[in-house]
């Protein structure tokens, strides 16, 4: 069973009295253990099928099974909490509390599993030292470098133990240097712990990092092959 698997996904968005589509049926299944990349020029429809696989947005028609449930039939509260269980984000801005410890940041989404304190403290530490940030636990968020910042995102998406790890554009931010350490981190969660990643990005370098590539074109995905010359 497919991890992840969108059948002729069709979004629309209405504009004023017009209602225009942007997806026009999208298929595509992922596997456990891959590695996705999706580029394709800007308003080719990226970012609106990865809030629509990261349940933050819905589809106008077509099915989404996620881990094989269908969640085009659940309500806002289901999805909530099939999104917490399933799937961890990283964004481009980061998206960290600012005037808030890396710490606290990273204990957020076990607040809202409902998790205890002393385990979210616990769980936290250990996520921010695996991405190297044990000197860091107690920075706040202006206090830290982008790079620095990011890995806190991603400590922050992998602390819920979610089998995916969704991110749009995480290294636009960043400079190349930092965007390759970054890679190396998706990487290493990839290679070392089967945590299945679907990122977007623009740049060539950056999805060279990845095992699949997704080439997309107005609203459609063109291209979908492996990757051939892999950086790591
Ligand atoms: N909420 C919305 N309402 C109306 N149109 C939208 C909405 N969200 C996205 N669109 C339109 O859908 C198209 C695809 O947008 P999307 O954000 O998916 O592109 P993208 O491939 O992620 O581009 P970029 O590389 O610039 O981030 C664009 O033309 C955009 O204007
Ligand atoms: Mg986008």
């Amino acid at each position: 069973m497919p991890l992840v698997e969108l059948k002729d996904i069709h979004k629309s968005f209405k504009l004023g009295s017009e209602s225009i589509e942007i997806l026009h049926g999208i298929d595509l299944t992922v596997d456990r253990g891959e590695f996705v990349a999706m580029m394709g020029p800007s308003g080719s429809g990226k970012s609106t099928t990865m809030n629509i696989l990261g349940c933050l947005d819905k589809p106008t028609s077509g099915q989404y099974f996620l881990d094989g449930k269908d969640v085009s039939k659940l309500n806002r509260d289901q999805l909530a909490a099939i999104r917490n269980s399933t799937i961890g984000f990283v964004f481009q801005g980061f998206n960290l509390l600012q005037r808030t410890s890396a710490l606290e940041n990273v204990e957020l989404p076990m607040l809202y599993a409902g998790i205890g304190a002393k385990e979210r403290h616990r769980r936290a530490k250990e996520a921010l030292v695996r991405m190297g940030l044990e000197e860091r636990l107690n920075h706040e968020p202006s206090q830290l470098s982008g790079g620095q910042q990011q890995r806190v995102a991603i400590a922050r998406g992998i602390v819920n133990r979610a089998p995916i790890l969704m991110a749009d554009e995480p290294t636009g931010n960043l400079d190349s240097k930092t965007s390759d350490e970054i890679m190396r981190l998706f990487q290493k969660l990839n290679d070392e712990e089967g945590i299945t990643i679907i990122l977007v990005t623009h740049e060539p370098d950056v999805a060279a990092f990845a095992k699949r590539q997704l080439l997309f074109r107005d609203g459609l995905i063109l291209e979908d092959k492996p990757v051939e010359k892999r950086r790591f």
